[in-house]
């Protein structure tokens, strides 16, 4: 066994996985993973959604390394850095409509929890609504408003004051063949969730744009539009956690431009820095006035290298056309998987946006959940040399998230890869 393996073993906690993979990551460049031993992975699942201009990016990596030669920390919410303030300067321009101002976090949930108390303190009002499905962190705060059991367990009990409802998930409801109907109906079912199940002191709704760790679910078109009427007749802001679906992954800059509205609070991590640890929320300026002083600082918050990483992840982005190079590339890989679904009982439906793209895999014509099924697969692609992560609330939805930056050869390979898993575990099955 080797010697990393065992320290993790004997010295790191893991608390994900009943084991880590057993591949000891050496290095990385563009979309491609080499371990210790020299063998080389496609990785189509880029650190979780996180890599999406690559692995070590050439001009994020130089932009660190400028920054850090000059200054790594000083606390960038008690001093003025500059790249701080060029970062923000630039999600207020590429942000949705009227979010000109950001606070800068390390991580996901430590983001979503911000925008929450922000939210708190702009309404005065105190509860919250989010959806079936969902997954906003692992901090006691984001759990609270994380609507997936596998997620909560032996955690509980949780915050009082949060509401759920029903999450646009057009094949596992009534209305599989009818997804506006889907729409109409699961925002109907918000308007009831406020009236029956809030104390009408709803500080605001949080949802995310297309739904990551639930299984890749796209909500159909009108969703959000139908939500938005609901939210604004009763004063309820909309806190969009973009957090897996932001910058680029899904076609646009972020996920909820697909949809027509604007959110009140923007949340972002991942994507943001091309691995470099950095989150943010962006909000309206009035909003963000909400925050008095003593109220709200990060440590780490806004770092100064991350910061740098993530102005230069952003202008590679725009400079490269990832938003449509994602695009592209996702449609494409997605007509070829409905190819495959033809010949594969096993795959119940292809959905994604971009290269935000969920395979959800089923036993039979009931979508019995073909939980184990989905494990082999993985563990599949990976003997194969392919990385892709497994999601969704019943463990059944390959995930294919790779670097945007993806070839269509590499694309053609996992994908192959893919059908050889597939194949693979139809023939356990039959023994
Ligand atoms: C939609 C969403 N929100 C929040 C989080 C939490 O982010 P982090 O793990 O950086 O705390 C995640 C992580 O997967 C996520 O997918």
């Amino acid at each position: 066994m080797s010697d990393t393996i065992q320290k993790y073993k004997d010295y790191v906690m893991t608390g994900f996985m009943k084991s880590v993979v057993p591949l000891v990551a050496d290095h990385a460049s563009g979309c491609t993973i080499t371990d210790v031993n020299g063998r080389e992975y496609l990785d189509c699942f880029a650190g979780i959604s996180v890599v999406n201009a690559g692995h070590c990016n050439p001009q994020v990596i130089a932009a660190a390394k400028a920054q850090m030669d000059k200054l790594v920390h000083c606390s960038s919410y008690i001093y003025h850095v500059q790249p701080v303030a060029d970062l923000a300067e630039k999600l207020a321009h590429i942000a949705p409509r009227g979010l000109t101002k950001t606070f800068f976090g390390n991580g996901g949930a430590e983001a979503i929890e911000g925008a929450m108390k922000l939210a708190r303190l702009y309404s005065g009002k105190h509860e919250f609504i989010a959806l079936h499905a969902s997954f906003h962190g692992r901090s006691w705060g984001t759990l609270s408003i994380t609507g997936n059991m596998g997620r909560k367990k032996r955690g509980g009990p949780y915050a009082p004051g949060v509401a759920f409802a029903p999450v646009p998930y057009a094949l596992r409801s009534n209305w599989r063949n009818d997804p506006e109907e889907c729409g109409r109906q699961c925002a109907k079912a918000l308007d009831e969730v406020v009236r029956f199940a809030t104390s009408c002191d709803v500080a605001a709704f949080i949802a995310e744009p297309v739904w990551g760790e639930g299984g890749i679910i796209v909500p159909p078109p009108n969703y959000f539009k139908e939500v938005k009427k609901v939210l604004d007749h009763y004063g309820i802001l909309f806190i969009a956690d973009e957090v897996q679906s932001g910058f680029a992954r899904t076609g646009k800059m972020f996920a909820v431009e697909h949809f027509g509205v604007d959110p009140d609070i923007l949340v972002t991590a991942k994507g943001i820095a091309d691995g470099f640890p950095l989150s943010a929320y962006t909000t309206r300026p009035e909003i963000a006035d909400a925050y008095k002083p003593g109220d709200h600082l990060s440590t780490f918050g806004g770092n100064p290298v991350s910061c740098a990483a993530a102005l230069a992840n952003i202008e590679f982005m725009e400079k490269e056309n990832l938003p449509g190079r994602a695009t592209e590339n996702g449609n494409y890989a997605m007509a070829k998987l409905r190819e495959l679904q033809k010949q594969n009982p096993l795959i119940g439906e292809v959905r994604g946006l971009g290269l935000m793209i969920g395979v959800e895999l089923v036993k039979d014509e009931k979508l019995t959940p073909a939980t184990a099924e989905a494990d082999a697969v993985r563990e599949s692609l990976f003997r194969q040399g392919v990385l892709v992560g497994v999601g969704g609330v019943y463990g059944n939805v390959i995930r294919f998230q790779p670097p945007l930056i993806i070839t269509r050869p590499q694309i053609d390979r996992a994908i192959e890869a893919f059908a050889t898993a597939l194949a693979e575990v139809a023939q356990l099955a039959h023994v």
